[in-house]
């Protein structure tokens, strides 16, 4: 009805759709995950919700992932975030996979599992049959109250408020925001972390959502660069270490909202495979931000522009390198390299939700999918 038309419009709060509405609420929601949590002024973080456990985590002997779709994705970055700040060893387990399988599960064992909706049946399912075994469960849920938070014994909110679009976004960067401060918490218990390190990665973190609203003001030129792409059949998305993860969630999102097939690789991969669907009508997202990677990068980038690829490149202020290799470019605000995911997925977001538009798909509800998955 024309009131229910109505009552949408005011809930998307002007936007054209929920999608874009959650992407441009990031600078707000990241800043909410932080608050009460970092502070930036004192140099210390607390997230009240682990504190019981922190010492049992930080003694155990792994950290084990579970999660679905970009919760895995974020669950991927929390690996390679927890083994460099914390040194404990942390496996990734898609939930569907894990419930079925005959996992090796010790007591003191912590299982992280990530989950927007909380209710995700087969990641509710692997938890209770990993705390059956003894685990210690730590939630990193957006939703209060859920099933999964409460079978966690343990666990930290995200606060990304309501997400109405199916493909996540502000969920996503929430879980980061969390995960980010769950490794600062552990890494220091620990003692694996410097104090400086610690002290530098909070002052970031809480620069975070002013940086993430400088991107943001980038949105006419990506839906440029999406009227540009927007007939591709493929896309690849490549990265390497923090940015390999950010790369399969840019290929998710494509996929979700534009149903172009996208696939995500870890930069180096590509010439076990991949690299042969390189022709001059292949976009190539390079999330290439500055980091330990970034040599290793630019000679990946100069593997596809030899085979014609089209290439663009999420880069950083200041290089000077890649606008050289690449068609396109988006410029990102420096940031540290276990801090620069939180920008670099703000790009993809944006490129596949105007990819979606353009060729007028339903991007709030893209066909087959559904916002959280309560049957296996
Ligand atoms: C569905 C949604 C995805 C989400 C996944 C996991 O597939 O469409 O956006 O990432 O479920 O959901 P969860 O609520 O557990 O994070």
């Amino acid at each position: 009805t024309k009131l229910d038309m109505e009552m949408a419009a005011i809930e998307k709060g002007g936007y054209d759709h929920f999608m874009l509405k959650e992407i441009f609420e990031q600078p707000q929601t990241i800043f909410d995950c932080l608050r009460g949590r970092l502070d930036a002024e004192q140099g210390h973080v607390v997230l009240s919700g682990i504190q019981k456990y922190a010492t049992q985590i930080s003694e155990a002997h792994r950290i084990i992932i579970i999660a679905c779709g970009t919760s895995w994705h974020a669950g991927l970055l929390a690996e390679y975030i927890i083994e460099e700040l914390c040194r404990i060893p942390v496996e990734v387990e898609y939930a569907s996979e894990f419930r079925y399988r005959n996992p090796i599960v010790h007591k003191g064992d912590v299982i992280m599992a990530i989950s927007q909706s909380g209710e995700t049946a087969d990641t509710l399912v692997a938890i209770e049959k990993a705390k059956e075994q003894g685990a210690i469960i730590l939630g990193i849920v957006n939703v209060v109250g859920s099933s999964i938070a409460r079978l966690s014994h343990t666990g930290v909110y995200t606060h990304a408020g309501p997400e109405i679009g199916v493909a996540s976004t502000k969920a996503f960067t929430a879980q980061l925001a969390v995960i980010m401060m769950i490794a600062l918490v552990i890494g220091k218990e620990k003692g694996t972390l410097s104090h400086d390190k610690y002290l530098q990665l909070i002052r970031e973190l809480a620069e975070v959502p002013e940086k993430v609203k400088l991107i943001l003001q980038q949105n006419d030129s990506i839906k440029a660069l999406a009227e540009k792409y927007k007939d591709a059949t493929d896309a690849l998305y490549l990265g390497r270490g923090y940015n390999f993860p950010i790369a399969l969630e840019g290929a998710l999102k494509l996929k979700e909202i534009s149903y172009i097939h996208a696939e995500g690789y870890p930069a180096a991969e590509m010439k076990h495979g991949p690299i042969a669907l390189v022709t001059e009508t292949l976009p190539v997202v390079f999330v290439a931000t500055k980091d330990s990677y970034h040599e290793k990068v630019i000679s990946n980038m100069q593997e596809i522009k030899a085979r014609k690829g089209k290439i663009i490149a999420i880069i950083t202020e200041g290089d000077l390198v890649s606008p050289t290799l690449a068609d396109d470019v988006v410029i990102l605000p420096p940031a540290d390299e276990i801090i620069a995911p939180l920008l670099s997925t703000i790009p993809m977001q944006l490129l596949a939700y105007h990819i979606g538009v353009a060729k007028g798909y339903d991007v709030d509800k893209p066909r087959n999918l559904a916002k959280s998955v309560t049957v296996e």
